[in-house]
């Protein structure tokens, strides 16, 4: 893709509906556009603040009119005019909000209240309709400082954002479970609702070319794009990406922890995405950063691979009706695991075929390390990694705990669908578990993990029927920004504690060993225990900061348009100030530093430097996006489709299962022994102690 060929954001805003225009980017930086940059931000906040006194006054001069004309006994023409004061009340608050609608609702009341002195009361009418004109006027300079109304598109958010803040509440949540009918619509027009704010698919771009393509549009291993590709102004030059990376560094040295999450929910993050979030690896390839060897669904490929032959490879081979339809294992101290990868130090030749893990060079290197301490703990380190399906299940113990409890879970199943369907062969009994398990997985997506991530009291459910008749029932593709959006790095805690040992997680890398030791339910507990990290900028641990250098450099190589625009097109006001961006002192200098102007803040360090979302461990721009792709991902798995999702495909046995899951906890507690399950501590992704904010 040449950036001489790129179709500048405001062009792509023309192609697509959906966005609003970029408006006007700053000239190119120079020391002399600094200053005027903050000549604009001062006599902006001054307008700003002049704007709100005005509105308090005319506002307040409004209802004091309405309340007193309400109060004139058998004076009917005069009592009417209440509701009029009130309108143009209410149409203040619209331009305080910075609507501009409120405006032209205001001026059309003033309108009526001057025919309605004339015409109706038959005042003086200088002396009474004469304020309204000005009252009108007073307002005009600001007209260009409020939003467009937008039609009818932007009226439907403004009722859905109103809906999405009432089920924020428990109480209309309570009341709602009483009515199960009207609780399956609402949920519905959730879903629905977060999947239509931006575009739906099949989208225009991919990384293959900066225009529409027919290659763009069918070869999937080009990441998509929500956005086309974008060129800077002339003339501008984008910062140093390392001094965009301070960003992630904390100046006071002490990480802020999240209010609201445990170690579980990163845990289950990183799982997820590392099954269709796939950047190619092939260090060989120069567009490696634009291709991606994801096959754009939840396959749970972390756990049966990218394709047939790596499950071939993972399978126990059929021979025995004993073992139908199961993933090799092996038992440590009473507990099933997946197989070990390696046998000595060597590749076990039975896994020779699989993705191996990411990153396996560098352990390689470190086993041959001339420190016998760092090489002896690297070798035991590599003995450890699993046989798993995903080159980047093995990444953390974190990952590998989720796996593991698939893995138990679907050998579980395959085990009982033996028993149960004599004549079912091998394949079947196989396909079928597999199935099963990967429903069982989407529905904890969205029961357990999207409803920690929504603020709303409200709890969705993976209802199939949704996505139906919808019209964004599309075949996945991911996005680049997707895969740029969900690098959560900043969750993840400086230490880590699993059983009795805490450690610096930067040594936890590759480490099943934490694992084993302390068993899978004690690993669920552990991570349940322990607070997640706060997203955003500025708290990032520091094993993880090249991840955070390396991720700008890749918006930068797919040459993603700014924050702004992102925003724009998800129906999020573009930011006016730098302080539009963060409410932190600290992040709005980084940024300041960095930037000429906020249109300019590029996407990957902007997404991460909004404000977290109250009640949610997210900022707003990426909470909107997720909840976009997490929906039309997940209800739109063949799986779920109208003809597929029932006990035919799934046995009735299967059905029972899916209907019985809702949290990772649901799993845990089937797969230990009745025993452990029987006194399992507390395993969440939401903190015990949180409460609504
Ligand atoms: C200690 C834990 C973690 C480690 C060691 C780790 C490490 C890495 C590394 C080395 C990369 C590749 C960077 C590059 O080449 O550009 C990466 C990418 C990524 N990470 Fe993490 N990460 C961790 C936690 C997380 C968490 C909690 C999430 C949350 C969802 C996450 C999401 C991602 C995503 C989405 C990518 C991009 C993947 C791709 O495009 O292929 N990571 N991570």
């Amino acid at each position: 893709m040449q950036s001489q060929d790129s179709v500048r954001a405001d062009e792509a805003m023309a192609l697509d509906p959906v966005s609003v225009s970029t408006g006007g980017f700053m000239p190119p930086p120079s020391a002399g556009m600094r200053h005027e940059e903050r000549a604009y931000v001062v006599s902006q906040r001054f307008k700003d603040r002049l704007l709100d006194v005005i509105c308090l006054l005319v506002g307040t001069m409004m209802l004091y009119r309405s309340v007193s004309d309400s109060f004139y006994p058998g004076y009917i023409q005069r009592q009417l005019m209440a509701p009029i004061f009130l309108g143009g009340a209410f149409g203040i608050y619209l331009m305080y909000r910075r609507y501009r609608i409120g405006f032209w609702i205001f001026t059309a009341l003033n309108i009526l209240v001057g025919y309605w002195f004339i015409f109706v009361l038959e005042d003086i009418w200088y002396h009474h309709v004469l304020p309204h004109i000005v009252f009108s006027a007073l307002f005009l300079p600001f007209y260009s400082d409020m939003k467009p109304v937008g039609g009818l598109a932007t009226l439907k958010d403004r009722i859905a954002d109103v809906g999405m803040k009432l089920l924020e509440r428990p109480w209309p949540v309570r009341l709602l479970a009483e009515f199960p009918l009207l609780e399956r619509w609402v949920n519905r027009l959730v879903i629905d609702g977060a999947v239509s704010r931006v575009r739906s698919r099949p989208h225009p771009w991919s990384n293959v070319y900066s225009y529409v393509s027919w290659r763009g549009l069918t070869d999937r291993t080009w990441s998509a794009r929500h956005l086309p590709a974008w060129t800077p102004p002339d003339g501008y030059q984008l910062p140093d990406a390392r001094e965009v990376a301070k960003l992630f560094n904390r100046p006071t040295g002490r990480q802020t922890f999240c209010k609201k999450s445990t170690c579980l929910f990163p845990a289950f993050a990183q799982y997820l995405t590392d099954g269709f979030i796939r950047t190619s690896s092939d260090a060989a390839d120069p567009h490696r950063q634009r291709r991606n060897t994801s096959n754009h669904s939840i396959d749970l490929c972390q756990l049966y691979g990218l394709n047939d032959l790596h499950a071939r490879l993972l399978r126990v081979a059929p021979g025995s009706p004993h073992t139908r339809g199961l993933l090799k294992s092996q038992i440590i101290d009473g507990e099933e695991y997946a197989p070990f990868l390696f046998a000595g130090d060597e590749l076990d030749p039975q896994f020779k075929g699989l993705d191996l893990p990411v990153g396996l060079d560098d352990l390689h290197k470190e086993c041959e390390h001339e420190d016998p301490v760092i090489r002896e703990d690297a070798r035991s380190r590599r003995a450890a990694l699993f046989a798993f399906g995903g080159d980047r299940a093995n990444t953390v113990p974190q990952t590998s705990m989720i796996n593991t409890l698939l893995m138990r879970e679907h050998n579980r199943i395959a085990r009982k669908l033996g028993e149960l369907e004599s004549k079912w062969d091998d394949d079947r009994v196989f396909e079928t578990a597999r199935m099963i398990v990967i429903v069982e997985f989407i529905k904890i997506v969205v029961e357990d993990y999207i409803n920690h991530i929504t603020p709303l009291a409200f709890k969705i459910r993976a209802d199939p029927s949704v996505a139906w008749t919808a019209g964004w029932n599309k075949p996945n593709w991911i996005t680049t920004e997707f895969g740029l959006l969900y690098r959560w790095h900043s969750l993840i805690p400086d230490e880590i504690t699993w059983g009795k040992t805490t450690l610096p997680v930067g040594r936890t890398f590759f480490d099943n060993r934490l694992l084993i030791k302390g068993g899978l339910r004690g690993a669920f507990e552990d991570m349940s225990r322990q607070p997640a990290g706060a997203l955003g900028a500025l708290n990032t641990a520091e094993s993880l900061h090249r991840v955070e250098v390396l991720s700008i450099q890749q918006g930068r190589f797919c040459e993603l348009a700014p924050l702004a625009d992102y925003q724009a097109y998800a129906h999020i006001p573009r930011p006016r100030t730098f302080e539009d961006i963060s409410s932190s002192p600290d992040i709005v200098e980084v940024l300041k530093a960095c930037y000429a102007s906020p249109d300019l803040v590029e996407f990957f360090p902007g997404i991460f430097s909004e404000d977290r979302v109250k009640n949610s461990p997210l900022p707003q721009t990426i909470l909107r996006l997720v909840a976009v792709d997490a929906f039309s991902q997940a209800l739109t798995n063949p799986l779920l489709a109208e003809h597929v999702f029932n006990a035919s495909t799934f046995s009735p046995y299967g059905m029972q299962q899916i209907e019985e899951t809702s949290t990772l906890s649901d799993l845990l507690r089937r797969v230990l022994s009745r025993k452990e399950a029987a006194t399992i501590g507390y395993v969440g992704m939401t903190r015990h102690d949180w409460q609504r904010e």
